[in-house]
């Protein structure tokens, strides 16, 4: 078993090259803050303790599990002293990995290597860096003689930094093991520049007390990649999301179109379902096997069972069961719940009401509020009127029942098991099993109409 190690995040930098009142790291990726890729990340490689580092009413800590301590950043700006603020609440003393807030592809594989190879080296730390990004704006890793780390050149401003510097590709990604005595040891002698403590300020000061700092190099650009900027966003954003569709399709799920569809993280979807363009699936969905998904459909906080096709479909909220068929245009609101079987055809809205096995909902109705039984038809152009301009009202439908074109139920109503209502019909009254409900006056034909306003030309 390898040494329990503790995880300080780091989340408390003012991201102002985000242009953004969103802090930088809820910022999503793929629908998931990305300071919770990161926390996850160090809970996959298996850190015994979490620590994220915010800024007092930030709103970060809010989305945090309750595993997860936070330390406040109450004063100086840097990563200097965001990990100063963490000093107390980590409690380290053996080995404390550092993560940065801002790169939420970093595996928890890669940290469990990058622990590991800590420990082999038996360095005070071991810093992760590749040579596979764009190295602008990082920090440069500076090696001396047999290859240890000197120190880190800082490139995010560029003025006084040696062209030999600039010419270094292999970069700082942020994610460090130290032993921690050494750590807060070498920190509190760490200066500041350009207004702001760097973290980086360490190397110097540990490799002048004769320690050792070590490098360990990923050729993972992925992992690698951070964020600063919104065009940085869409970059680890996409490449999040290629990932995410390329796990789904090892998994079974076709995905035709890959380019137009966006799933966001944590999206359970079933062996041989299909995703064609222009499919979002968001936040809190699960997608059963051998679903037909899109084209043109999105899909937020819903429950899908097996066998399920939805096309050309809007979904929010909804729990939809096995072999129900949606759309298209079909249009489901928070607390829809389309029963097994059933169909919702096109420029159909259901909105909190239950629909039963088999019912058929067919063609351009509103069903708001109701209950319907199972194996029941709707007939085309059917409105609940749930609404009284005060309070919303429930129309109960039984099992069995079949009602004609143009039936508005005015709420609260309940038409019986085996019922059936005329076209046209305005349902104000209870409608008893196995009877017809018809509401609308009789037709008069008025004879000889035409004939008359001809005597009267216009
Ligand atoms: C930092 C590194 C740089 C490295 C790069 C990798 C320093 C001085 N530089 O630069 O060598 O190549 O990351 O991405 O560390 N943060 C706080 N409190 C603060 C400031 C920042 O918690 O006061 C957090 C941020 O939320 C972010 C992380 O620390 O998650 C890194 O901060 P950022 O300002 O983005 O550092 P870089 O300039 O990218
Ligand atoms: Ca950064």
């Amino acid at each position: 078993m390898p040494e329990p190690f503790t995880v300080l995040v780091m989340a408390a930098g003012r991201g102002t090259r985000m242009h953004s009142e969103l802090p930088k790291v809820l910022h999503p990726v793929c629908g998931k803050p990305m300071v919770e890729w990161v926390i996850d990340a160090a809970c996959d490689a298996g850190a015994g303790h979490v620590v994220c580092i915010t800024r007092p009413g930030d709103g970060v800590a809010e989305g945090l599990p309750d595993t997860v301590t936070v330390a406040e950043q109450t004063e100086g700006e840097g990563t200097g002293a965001a990990i100063l603020a963490a000093r107390e609440a980590s409690g380290a003393v053996g080995t404390v990995v550092i993560l940065s807030g801002d790169h939420p592809l970093l595996s928890g594989e890669l940290i469990a290597e990058l622990v590991a190879r800590h420990g082999h080296e038996g360095a005070a730390a071991t810093i992760l860096t590749t040579e596979e990004l764009d190295p602008t704006g990082y920090g440069r890793i500076v090696r001396g003689a047999g290859g240890a780390v000197e120190r880190i050149v800082e490139t995010k401003h560029t003025e006084g930094v040696r062209p030999e510097h600039l010419a270094l590709r292999e970069i700082n990604i942020g994610t460090y093991a130290f032993h921690a005595p050494d750590l807060f040891g070498a920190l509190e002698e760490v200066g500041t520049e350009h207004g702001e403590r760097y973290l980086t300020g360490v190397f110097p000061v540990i490799s002048a007390a004769g320690r050792r700092v070590a490098a360990y190099a990923t050729s993972d650009p992925s992992s690698a990649m951070g964020v600063n900027d919104r065009a940085d966003l869409m970059a680890v954003d996409s490449r999040a999301q290629r990932r995410l569709l390329e796990r789904h399709a090892r998994n079974g799920v076709t995905v035709m179109g890959a380019d137009s569809i966006r799933v966001d993280a944590d999206v359970p979807i079933g062996q041989d379902t299909t995703l064609w363009p222009g499919v979002t699936i968001r936040g809190r969905t699960s997608v059963g096997s051998s679903c037909e998904i899109g084209p043109h459909s999105t899909i937020s906080d819903s429950v899908l069972g097996n066998g399920v096709a939805v096309r050309h479909s809007f979904l929010d909220g909804a729990v939809v069961q096995d072999g129900a068929t949606l759309g298209p245009f079909a249009y489901l609101r928070p607390g829809a719940r389309i029963g097994q079987g059933a169909k919702i055809g096109a420029f159909v809205e259901v909105k909190n009401s239950e629909i039963g096995a088999g019912t058929k909902v067919p063609h351009l109705s509103y069903i708001g509020d109701a209950d319907i039984g199972e194996n029941t038809n709707i007939g085309a152009g059917n409105i609940t009127a749930n609404y009284d301009g005060q309070n919303k009202h429930r129309t109960t439908i039984g099992r069995g029942v079949k009602t004609s074109v143009d039936t508005a139920f005015v709420a609260p109503v309940r038409v019986g098991d085996g019922a059936y209502t005329g076209a046209g019909s305005v349902i104000t009254e209870d409608v008893p099993d196995g009877a017809l409900g018809m509401a609308r006056t009789r037709q008069i034909n008025i004879e000889g109409y035409a004939q008359r306003k001809g005597e009267k030309p216009e």
